[in-house]
């Protein structure tokens, strides 16, 4: 959008989202071609009706469920949520806690860069292991998972042909890897997800290899960066807001409150893509069949005809808090749970061992290069053990 196109507005684009929903709501952009929704009550709606607003994407990008309409979706979300249970996600508890501390414990020192030493290999580590990867193939994993969600550099032709070859490339690599770790499951079934969505069976309908393998390509690519940004947006309030670190030190049991604002307040994901199957109107704005429609979530979320109590300010007991930041409807993010779960684990973790955090220098932030997530690639602290 070219309102968010330099450095200092990707890193605070709030304001100029907010200042877009109020001047006008629902709005077509000629350069982009598509209609930008910032409404919480339209963004609501778009995200609800999926028989309107389709999340189709032509024939390549229907493999993976995301992009899928029913009853397509819903039947491979039932067999997917079958394995994904709150349950599994649970069990995992111990296990991300430990990978949290070990992190800790290898970032020497009293300085580290929050993305590289603890946001990003905690959530892929995490999807490795639930998958089934040894720890030796870790490297690969984060190799390939930042390879699914890197976008073009530019707009040329030329850039987005590359991006696509080498994500072409990264899909089939990483197909050939689980298709050996399915052989490896069919011979010698675990208590693992692999094994679980291998059986999971609704009225005799199995998942089929391919589907499988498609479900985890996807989880690398939803579920990696987004709790990496969850994590490393959390430590950007409490290094802008100090006296969050104590508030929450001496009272940890509101740290998943925490995690509900940092959600709503610094989501990761900003905007949500959707196309009109049908003429509809929206705020009185006519959008024609086969239009596309950007729902901002990150205006939403702080659109004060929703969140009547002051919007725009971080606030530790916001409840309800109903942000749409993992989406709402059929599509609403089914990993959830476990962003929940490692955003907790992860900062609880980093408030009981490091003090007095601060940003060292804000100058040298580098915001992600892309209009749908909203994060840095660099968050360098200083801290007191
Ligand atoms: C869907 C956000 C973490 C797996 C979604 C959607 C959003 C979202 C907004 C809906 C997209 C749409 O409606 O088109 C987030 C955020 C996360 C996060 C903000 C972290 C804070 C994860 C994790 C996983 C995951 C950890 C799995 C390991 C998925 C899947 C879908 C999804 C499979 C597709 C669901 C469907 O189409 O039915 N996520 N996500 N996400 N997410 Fe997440």
């Amino acid at each position: 959008m070219p309102e968010l196109d330099s450095t200092a507005k990707r890193l605070f684009p709030f304001e100029i989202l907010t200042g877009l929903r109020r001047e006008s709501p629902v709005r077509y952009d000629g350069a982009r071609g598509c209609w930008d929704v910032f409404a919480y009550e339209d963004v609501h709606r778009v995200l609800k009706d999926s028989r309107i607003f389709s999340s189709t994407r032509g024939p390549a990008a229907g493999q993976n469920m995301l992009y899928m309409d029913p009853p397509k979706h819903t039947q491979l979300r039932e067999l997917v949520n079958k394995a994904f249970t709150p349950k599994a996600i649970q069990d995992l508890a111990p296990r991300i806690q430990s990978i949290a501390e070990d992190l800790l414990d290898q970032a020497a020192g009293e300085r580290m860069d929050v993305v590289s030493h603890f946001a990003t290999p905690l959530p892929v580590i995490v999807i490795a292991e639930l998958l089934g990867a040894p720890a030796e193939d870790r490297t690969r994993f984060k190799s390939w998972s930042d390879i699914l969600v890197e976008s073009a550099e530019d707009l040329s032709e030329e850039a987005f042909v590359k991006i696509n070859e080498k994500r072409m490339q990264a899909i089939q690599e990483l197909s050939e890897y689980f298709v050996k770790i399915l052989e490896l499951r069919a011979q010698h079934p675990q208590n693992d997800l692999i094994t679980a969505l291998m059986s999971a069976e609704i009225d005799g309908e199995k998942l089929s290899g391919r589907d499988i393998i498609n479900f985890c390509i996807l989880l690398l690519a939803a579920g990696n960066e987004t709790t990496t940004n969850l994590i490393t947006n959390g430590v950007r309030i409490l290094t802008e807001q100090p006296s969050l670190q104590d508030e929450l030190h001496a009272n940890p049991d509101l740290i998943p409150r925490f995690v509900e604002e940092v959600l709503r307040y610094y989501p990761p994901i900003v905007a949500i893509g959707r196309i009109a199957t049908q003429d509809v109107e929206i705020g009185s704005q006519k959008i024609r069949a086969g239009d596309q429609i950007i729902a901002w979530v990150g205006a939403a979320n702080r659109d004060e005809a929703k969140f009547a109590k002051e919007p725009d300010r971080f606030d530790l007991q916001r409840s309800p808090n109903p942000h749409m930041s993992f989406g709402f409807g059929i599509h609403f993010c089914l990993g959830a749970p476990l962003a929940r779960l490692e955003g907790k684990i992860a900062l609880e973790v980093l408030l009981r061992r490091l003090h007095e955090m601060k940003l060292t220098s804000e100058q040298d932030l580098i915001p992600i290069q892309s209009s749908f997530v909203f994060g840095v690639k660099n968050y360098p602290i200083s801290f007191q053990r």
